[in-house]
C-alpha cells in the first residue's frame, strides 16, 4: 500500500479517505447502481441496516470527494473493503486503492498511459499487462486490467484493477447533491480505477493464496 501510494503521489495524486461503514447512497446509488440493478450482485454486500453497509469498494470516496470540492480533482483513496466472498483469491476483508482524475480534456488514452506507467513502476519490466473491455455502472467505457508475472504458476493472468471513464450519470448525481452544475459532463471528463492491494502483493511476492495474509502464521510472516 505504501509503495502504491508513493508511485501515485509522484504522478500528482493526493490521498483522500472515507468511512468503512458507508451509506447505500455513496456505495451504490450515486455510482449509478440503483437498488434493483443486477450489478449489485457483482459484490455480495454485508448490510448493517437498510441504508447502511460495509463498503464493498473504495469507489464511494469518489463521490464524497466530488461532493466536497470543485473540479479539477486528482485523488487516490486507499482503504479496507468488505465482501461476502472467500476462496484462494478472495477474502471477506481486503484492501483497495481508488484513483480519480477529473479535468478538462481527459481521455481514455490518459487512463491507459497512467496505468501502464503505474504498473511499470510498481512491478518492473518483467511483468505483462493486459487491458480487457468490461462493464462497471459508474464508468463508460470500462476496462479490466490483468497482470501476469513469471512467478505465478503457468504464467496465468490475475485481474488486479477495474477502470474506466467516469460515467456522466455519476457527475449528474454529484451535481444534484451539490445543487449546481460544477461537474458539467460537457465540460469535464475523468477516469477512475480501483486496484486490489493483496493481488498486487501476491503477484510481486509469488503468493498463491490470499488467505495466507490473514492467518498470522509466523512462518509465513517472517519471510517479510
Ligand atoms: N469498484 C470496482 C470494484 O471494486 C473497481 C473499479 C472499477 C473502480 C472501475 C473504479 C472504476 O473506479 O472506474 O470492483
Amino acid at each position: 500500500m505504501e509503495d502504491i501510494v508513493e508511485v501515485l503521489a509522484r504522478l500528482g495524486y493526493t490521498v483522500a479517505e472515507g468511512p468503512e461503514v458507508e451509506l447505500d447512497r455513496y456505495n451504490f446509488e450515486a455510482l449509478n447502481i440503483p437498488r434493483d440493478h443486477p450489478a449489485r450482485d457483482m459484490q455480495d454486500t454485508f448490510y448493517i441496516g437498510d441504508d447502511v453497509l460495509l463498503r464493498t469498494h473504495t469507489s464511494p470516496v469518489q463521490i464524497r470527494v466530488m461532493e466536497k470540492q470543485r473540479p479539477p480533482v486528482k485523488v487516490i483513496a486507499p482503504g479496507k473493503v468488505f465482501r461476502c466472498d472467500a476462496d484462494v483469491t478472495h477474502s471477506p476483508m481486503f484492501h483497495q486503492v481508488e484513483g480519480l482524475y477529473v479535468d478538462r480534456g481527459v481521455t481514455f488514452a490518459h487512463l491507459k498511459g497512467t496505468l501502464e506507467t503505474f504498473v511499470r513502476e510498481l512491478f518492473g519490466p518483467e511483468f505483462k499487462v493486459r487491458i480487457r473491455p468490461s462493464f462497471f455502472p459508474f464508468t463508460e467505457p470500462s476496462a479490466e486490467v490483468d497482470i501476469s508475472s513469471p512467478f505465478l504458476a503457468g504464467g496465468r493472468w490475475l485481474e488486479v484493477l477495474g477502470a474506466g471513464m467516469v460515467d456522466p450519470a455519476v457527475f449528474e448525481a454529484v451535481n444534484q447533491a451539490r445543487g449546481n452544475n460544477d461537474y458539467d459532463p460537457e465540460e469535464w471528463t475523468g477516469f477512475a480505477w480501483g486496484l486490489g492491494v493483496e493481488r498486487v502483493a501476491m503477484l510481486r511476492c509469488g503468493i498463491g493464496d490470499i488467505r495466507l495474509f490473514y492467518e498470522n502464521d509466523l512462518r509465513f510472516l517472517r519471510q517479510f
